[in-house]
């Protein structure tokens, strides 16, 4: 159940705040009945109606993105940079990031029209695992690796204890392939917690989130989620 305003405002009818005025003055049907409540809630199968004309609901839709290199994770740019939306052809429901990866990050990012679906999942006590490969320029030390599990200060707050592991060095160029994974979403996260550790990042890719991987998948290319894997993800959060 969602509320009549948010359901209008995402159907393009108005802005929320310009669709409560007009459910106010009594131009809203729900199921052929005038409703003038803003706190009236709608479901899927109701019939909405604006100076009687039904209303078009957008599907909700859910995408899995291997994000390229250098796009934004947005839906426009005022640079004129490409953004991840424009990957996604043939949609035309209004689609938008569930997070961000930065411009440089490649690997598994989430879209969908589903403000409630972004929301549970964007919101910071949902606890699903994210895995990065990150490529380092140095050789972490055990105590760095050490720090990393059990949690590092950055930006003043400590981070929860995340899985980290040394997947290869390379001790000619002084670079590592190191995994992490961590439980939080704060910005930059991975770079500033390598960064605490002597590591700065040159190449970054989110391998995993939660029971997801980006499977035969290249950069740039995209698959819907099946609604098992919608349903999963909800079930995961709401916990
Ligand atoms: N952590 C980062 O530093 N960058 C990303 O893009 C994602 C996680």
């Amino acid at each position: 159940m969602e509320r009549l305003q948010k359901v209008m405002a995402h159907a393009g009818i108005a802005s929320r705040r310009k669709c409560e005025d007009i459910i106010e003055q009594g131009r809203v049907k729900v199921n052929g009945t005038t409703v003038t409540e803003l706190g009236t809630k709608v479901q899927s199968t109701d019939l909405i109606e604006v100076d009687d004309v039904p209303i078009y609901r957008e599907e909700p839709r859910y995408f899995l993105l291997y994000k390229p290199k250098n796009t934004i994770s947005a839906v426009s740019d005022d640079k004129d940079r490409p953004v991840v939306v424009d990957l996604i052809k043939d949609v035309d429901e209004r689609i938008y990031p569930i997070g961000r990866l930065d411009f440089d990050t490649t690997g598994l990012l989430l879209l969908t029209n589903d403000g409630d679906f972004a929301n549970l999942l964007m919101h910071p006590s949902y606890q699903v695992p994210k895995t990065y490969i990150a490529k380092v320029s140095d050789i972490p030390t055990e105590k760095g690796m050490q720090q990393l599990r059990r949690g590092i200060k950055i930006d003043g707050k400590k981070t929860a204890p995340a899985q980290a592991k040394v997947k290869s060095i390379n001790r000619e160029n002084r670079t590592s392939i190191i995994e992490l994974t961590i439980h939080e979403g704060w910005n930059h996260q991975v770079k500033k917690m390598l960064e605490a550790i002597n590591c700065p990042v040159s190449k970054l890719k989110r391998e995993r989130l939660g029971f997801l991987d980006l499977g035969n998948l290249n950069p740039g290319e995209y698959r819907e989620l099946t609604a098992f894997e919608v349903d999963k993800l909800r079930k995961m959060a709401e916990k």
